[in-house]
């Protein structure tokens, strides 16, 4: 197994919540596409938070400063962090106010809004996977990468038994 498989089992999670979000968008019919808006903000509630603290605190923390080709890599993802939780919190916001009155936002706002969210999200996962974890692979010793496994193994342990 690989040492960071909770957090790509994650991301797989994310990008199977992401897809089924825009294959509804193909969709002409309001009540679906909202419905399953409601499914995509469900399942950024359930995986987001967590999945981010996680990677912040076990694999960043551990790999900051010794990607030093990359100097930015990890602010950049962590200002991504920051940009998608703002937009998720405004979704959020948007969202009940469209579902209460509809003056505030339009519908079509509402799911570009959520769209952008998903691509967003989309960049980030698929930016980690290729560069973060790639890199986290070399230039971390073998004992390090252990240390993290057990880690992000107790991690998710706890967050399944939620
Ligand atoms: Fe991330
Ligand atoms: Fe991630």
């Amino acid at each position: 197994m690989h040492e960071f498989q909770p957090l790509i089992d994650e991301h797989k999670d994310i990008y199977e919540i992401i897809n089924k979000f825009k294959t509804a968008l193909e969709s002409t019919n309001k009540f679906t596409v909202m419905d399953e808006l409601r499914n995509f903000k469900k399942g950024l509630d359930r995986v987001l938070d967590s999945h981010f603290a996680t990677e912040e605190r076990i694999l960043f923390q551990k790999i900051e400063g010794k990607v030093t080709n990359e100097p930015d890599l990890i602010k950049n993802v962590l200002d991504e962090h920051k940009d998608i939780y703002k937009k998720k919190i405004l979704l959020d916001e948007l969202f009940d106010k469209y579902e209460i009155k509809h003056t505030d936002i339009g519908y079509e706002a509402l799911i570009q809004l959520a769209s952008d969210l998903a691509d967003t999200l989309y960049n980030h996962a698929y930016v980690e996977d290729m560069t973060i974890f790639a890199f986290a692979g070399i230039v971390l010793s073998d004992e390090e990468k252990q240390i993290i496994a057990k880690e992000l193994a107790k991690t998710s342990k706890k967050t399944k038994s939620k």
